[in-house]
C-alpha cells in the first residue's frame, strides 16, 4: 500500500522526507514524489520508479528549499504507474498539493461534479479529486476547506495536504487508512506508519477517523468531526525499526493474514453498488459475456488453486463450463480455445512467466482475456483486454495469503456479474451472495482473532514428516492450497488428495501417526468425508478435521476438529482457507523456518 510522510520544522524538509520514504519502501511501491511549500509556492517533484530516481531529480533533496513538505510512495490502484499519476497531486490552481493512501470509491462521481464546475484533470487517479475538491471549497481557510471536502469522500483515505498560501502547515485527515502524527523537538511529522519517523521521534499519536490535524513546526491542533479542538494523548513507541516495518508482527506473512478482512472490504465494496455487481470491464462487453460458450482459468501455484475454487462458483452462477489449467500445461496442451472462449488469467505479481505465456497462447488462439492481478500496470495486466485488480496492497511474504483471499473475492464477483449479465442467476441468489460477501470481513476477522486453537494444533504436529490434506469438491481445491502453504514455508512433505481418490493408491502411505487434515466444510459430501476419515484412521492416521459449526459427527470421527462458523456454502472457502494459512504459518514458525523468504522460492517466478 502507499506510504505518506510529512515534515514541518526548522530544517530543510526534502532530505528528511526522502529518508523517511526510504523507511517505507518495504510496503512496496511503483513511484514516489515530494512537495515542499515556500514563499507562497509549492515545488513538486515526482516520478515513476524507485526512490533513487526521485533523489536524482532533487539532488537528494538539496535542490528543493523549504521547511514544510509532504512525500509519498505509490502503490498504484487507479491509474497505471507513471510520472503523472505519481503523488503529490496538485489542484488546478497549483496552490494545493495532496498525498493519499487509500481509495476514493466515488471518485468518478466527484470528477463529474468538478468537471461541471470547470475543473479539468491531468491524471487517471482517484486522488486528484481530493486536491480539486479541497480547492473547490478553499476561500483562504484551509481547515474549513478540508473539512468541507472530506464530507464528500467515500472509501478509505489517509491524506497529507500542503497549501501554498499557508506554507508553514500540513493538514492531515484519515478514514479507514492509518495515519500517525509524530511529535518532535521543534519539528513535527505525519506518516503512514511509525517506521518512517522513528529516527526523529518515538512520541506519536494515531489519527482517528474524521479527525483533522493541523501540524506546524511548534504546534499541533487536532479537531474532531464537529470542529471541536481535542487533546490527543501521545504514546511512546518502543519498537525497533525492523519490527516496525512489519507493523509489530514477527513476519510479513502473519501481518498479511491479519490484513485479510480489510483486503476483502477494499476489493469488494467498490464493486457492489445498489445490490448489483460491477466489474468495471472496459473492453469485454456484456454481449461478449453472453456469447462465451466456455471459460478457461489459468494460473500457477496458489493462483491455480484459487481458480479451482472459482470454477465451481462461476459454473453455478453463469451456467457456463469452466476448465482450470496450470498455466505451464495450458500452453502446450493444444487447448480448445477460440473467440467464444474467455480465458481468465490469475496472478498476484502479474509477472509470472508461465502465466504470461499462457495468456499469449490464449490470445493467439482467439480467446478473449480478463486477468485478475494484484500489481497494477504489471505485464499480465497490460497484456489483458481487461483486468480486475485485487486491491490487496503489496504482498511481501513469498507465500501468498491476502492476495489469494482477494482473488477469491474477485472470482465470486465475476460469477455474480456473469450471472447477472447472462440472466441465469436469480436476484435472490445474487442478493444472498452479496450479503455474504459484505459480512465476510467481520467473520474472517473473528476467525483470525480466535487462532489460538490452530496455534495449539501446530505445536502438537510441527515435527510431522508427512502431512496429507484431503477434501471433496470445493474442499479438495482448498486442500491443494492448504498443502502448498504448509510445504512451501515449513519444508514438510505434504500432499493434497481428493478424498475419494486415496483408496486408489496413496492410502498405502498412511501409517501410524501420519497426520491427515480432512476438510469437511462442503456439506453435500460431509458423510463421504466421515467415511474417508475412518478409512485413514483405520490405518493409524491422526486426523484434524475442519467441520461446520456443531458438526459433532465429524468431531467424533476425527482426533481434533476446527469448527467453521455457521456460514453459507458459496463463500465458505473464504473462511476455510484461514485456519489452513494459520496452521502452515505456526508449523513453520515453530520449526524456525524463514517464513517470509522460504528457500528456493521467489515471490514472482519470471522464468519458465
Ligand atoms: C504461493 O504461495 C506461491 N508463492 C506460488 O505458488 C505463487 O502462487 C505462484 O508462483 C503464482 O504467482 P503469481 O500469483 O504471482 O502469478
Amino acid at each position: 500500500m502507499c506510504g505518506i510522510v510529512g515534515y514541518a520544522g526548522g530544517s530543510q524538509a526534502a532530505p528528511i522526507i526522502l529518508d523517511a520514504l526510504e523507511k517505507l519502501e518495504y510496503r512496496g511501491y511503483d513511484s514516489a514524489g515530494i512537495a515542499v511549500a515556500r514563499g507562497g509556492a509549492l515545488t513538486v517533484k515526482k516520478s515513476k520508479g524507485r526512490l533513487k530516481v526521485l533523489r536524482g531529480l532533487t539532488d537528494d533533496g538539496a535542490s528543493i528549499n523549504g521547511t514544510t513538505g509532504i512525500g509519498h510512495t505509490r502503490w498504484a490502484t487507479h491509474g497505471e504507474p507513471s510520472d503523472v499519476n505519481s503523488h503529490p497531486h496538485l489542484s488546478l490552481s497549483g496552490k494545493i498539493a495532496v498525498v493519499h493512501n487509500g481509495i476514493i470509491e466515488n471518485y468518478i462521481e466527484l470528477r463529474r461534479f468538478l468537471t461541471s464546475h470547470g475543473y479539468s484533470f491531468v491524471t487517471e487517479t482517484d486522488t486528484e479529486v481530493i486536491s480539486q475538491m479541497i480547492d473547490f471549497f478553499y476561500a483562504g481557510d484551509s481547515l474549513s476547506a478540508v473539512r468541507n471536502a472530506v464530507r464528500h469522500f467515500e472509501g478509505s483515505y489517509a491524506i497529507g495536504i500542503l497549501f501554498a498560501d499557508e506554507p508553514d502547515k500540513i493538514i492531515a485527515v484519515c478514514k479507514d487508512s492509518p495515519l500517525i502524527v509524530g511529535i518532535g523537538d521543534g519539528e513535527n511529522f505525519i506518516a503512514s506508519d511509525v517506521t518512517a519517523i522513528l529516527k526523529h521521534t518515538r512520541r506519536i499519536f494515531r489519527m482517528c477517523e474524521q479527525e483533522i490535524a493541523v501540524i506546524e513546526r511548534s504546534n499541533i491542533d487536532v479537531y474532531n468531526a464537529y470542529g471541536e479542538r481535542i487533546e490527543k494523548e501521545p504514546i511512546f513507541v518502543t519498537w525497533d525499526a525492523n519490527a516496525a516495518e512489519k507493523g509489530g508482527y514477527e513476519h510479513f506473512m502473519i501481518k498479511e493474514i491479519v490484513e485479510q478482512p480489510d483486503v476483502i472490504r477494499k476489493t469488494a465494496s467498490p464493486r457492489i453498488k445498489n445490490g448489483q455487481v460491477e466489474l468495471g470491464l472496459k473492453n469485454i462487453t456484456d454481449d461478449d459475456i453472453r456469447s462465451f460458450n466456455k471459460i478457461y482459468i489459468v494460473g500457477c501455484g496458489s493462483a491455480y488453486h484459487v481458480g479451482k475454487v472459482g470454477r465451481q462458483i462461476i459454473e453455478r452462477f453463469a451456467n457456463i463450463p469452466v476448465t482450470v489449467e496450470l498455466a505451464s500445461e495450458f500452453r502446450y496442451d493444444n487447448p480448445f480455445v477460440d473467440s467464444s472462449t474467455l480465458t481468465i488469467v490469475i496472478s498476484q505479481s502479474g509477472e509470472t512467466m508461465d502465466t504470461l505465456y499462457a495468456l499469449k497462447e490464449a490470445r493467439k488462439r482467439g480467446s478473449r482475456v480478463i486477468s485478475i492481478v494484484n500489481v497494477v500496470g504489471s505485464t499480465i495486466a497490460s497484456e489483458s483486454e481487461d483486468v480486475v485488480y485485487t486491491w490487496a496492497g503489496p504482498e511481501i511474504a513469498v507465500a501468498t495469503t491476502k492476495a489469494y483471499t482477494a482473488q477469491l473475492i474477485v472470482l465470486y464477483l465475476t460469477a455474480l456479474y456473469f450471472g447477472q449479465v447472462r440472466a441465469c442467476a436469480s436476484q435472490a441468489d445474487i442478493d444472498s451472495a452479496i450479503k455474504q460477501i459484505e459480512r465476510l470481513p467481520e467473520v474472517v476477522g473473528e476467525l483470525i482473532e480466535s487462532r489460538e486453537q490452530v496455534q495449539y494444533l501446530a505445536s502438537l504436529y510441527f515435527n510431522s514428516k508427512d502431512i496429507f490434506f484431503i477434501g471433496r469438491n470445493i474442499d479438495y481445491a482448498l486442500a491443494l492450497e492448504g498443502s502448498l502453504k504448509l510445504k512451501e514455508i515449513s519444508y514438510i512433505h505434504s500432499e493434497a488428495y481428493a478424498a475419494g481418490e486415496l483408496k486408489h493408491g496413496t492410502i498405502s502411505l498412511i501409517e501410524d501417526g501420519t497426520l491427515v487434515i480432512a476438510l469437511c466444510t462442503y456439506a453435500p459430501l460431509r458423510d463421504k468425508m466421515i467415511s474417508n476419515i475412518r478409512e485413514v484412521k483405520a490405518r493409524g492416521a491422526v486426523v484434524i478435521a475442519l467441520a461446520r459449526c456443531g458438526d459433532t459427527a465429524v468431531a467424533e470421527a476425527a482426533d481434533h476438529v476446527i469448527y467453521m462458523p455457521e456460514w453459507e456454502q458459496l463463500t465458505m472457502p473464504s473462511l476455510t482457507i484461514v485456519p489452513l494459512q494459520l496452521f502452515a504459518y505456526y508449523v513453520a514458525s515453530l520449526k524456525g523456518c524463514d517464513i517470509d523468504k522460504p528457500r528456493n522460492l521467489a515471490k514472482s517466478v519470471t522464468v519458465e
